[in-house]
């Protein structure tokens, strides 16, 4: 797998324009607001049964509730990026965090049949981090890549990954959609630019102000025979080791 490029852009992307905030928020939030409201109608109907499917509305109640604590973390963050406060970090396994974020979306690949491979690394490797942070970046990927395979008629792949190159950990997000034009690989980091019909163009400018200010690194590269690769690498890492108490 290609290394970084040999000189990243390093300056750091302040999200201090008011437009550009509410544009953060307005993309972050979405899509837990989305889940919000397809999970209260949810259970709404499993109450109105007669007699009411209690075990169902609980756990559509979990999934409202789970959503609703993920839009107030992100918002959170977010202002907090705007103030340029430091991440709130603690020390977690990465794997068991980047679980999290697939089961937030096993709904959404399940209903684009979008097959999923997950290819972590032996090792459970921790890295101490802002765990809401790292959990957005990881939605904002996400939602590219089942954007730009939800229309593709070839094969719909992603696969997720971890693995130690040059000295740090990486994580690697690997989708089969129609890649993105060498013209536009630098720009797409660019805080407003989209291709698409109602893209706030913010998720890329967020992935980025968020690895930086962990001091790591996001860059992509090209997926043959085609798609799209995007890879944030950390050098601080440690292997998590059980406790003997
Ligand atoms: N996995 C991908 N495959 C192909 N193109 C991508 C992929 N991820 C990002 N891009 C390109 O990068 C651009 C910027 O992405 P970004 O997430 O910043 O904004 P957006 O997705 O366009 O808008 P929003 O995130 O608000 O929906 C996209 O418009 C698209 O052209
Ligand atoms: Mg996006």
């Amino acid at each position: 797998m290609a290394s970084p490029p040999p000189s990243p852009d390093l300056r750091p992307v302040r999200l201090n324009a008011l437009g550009e905030f509410a544009a953060s928020i307005a993309h972050e939030v979405k899509q837990p607001l989305a889940a919000v409201t397809i999970n209260a109608e949810a259970c709404m109907k499993w109450l109105e049964q007669d007699p009411p499917r209690l075990e169902q509305a609980r756990a559509a109640l979990r999934v409202v509730m789970q959503a609703s604590t993920a839009a107030a973390g992100m918002v959170r963050s977010l202002h907090g990026m705007a103030c340029q406060a430091a991440p709130e970090r603690s020390t977690f396994i990465v794997e068991d965090a980047l679980r999290e974020v697939l089961q937030l979306m096993r709904g959404e690949l399940r209903q684009h049949g979008i097959t999923m491979i997950e290819d972590y690394a032996a090792a459970p490797y921790q890295l101490t981090a802002d765990r809401v942070q790292l959990a957005q970046v990881m939605l904002n990927l996400l939602l590219n890549a089942i954007e730009a395979l939800k229309d593709s008629a070839a094969p719909r792949t992603l696969a997720l990954k971890t693995l130690l190159a040059d000295g740090a950990l990486r994580i690697s997000i690997e989708d089969s959609g129609a890649g993105i034009p060498a013209a536009l690989a630098e720009r797409i980091f660019e805080p407003l630019f989209s291709t698409k019909p109602g893209g706030t163009g913010m998720g890329l400018a967020i992935c980025r102000s968020i690895v930086q200010a962990h001091g790591g690194q996001i860059w992509t590269t090209t997926v043959q025979p085609q798609g799209a690769a995007f890879h944030l690498s950390f050098k601080e890492y440690t292997v998590w080791t059980p406790s003997r108490s």
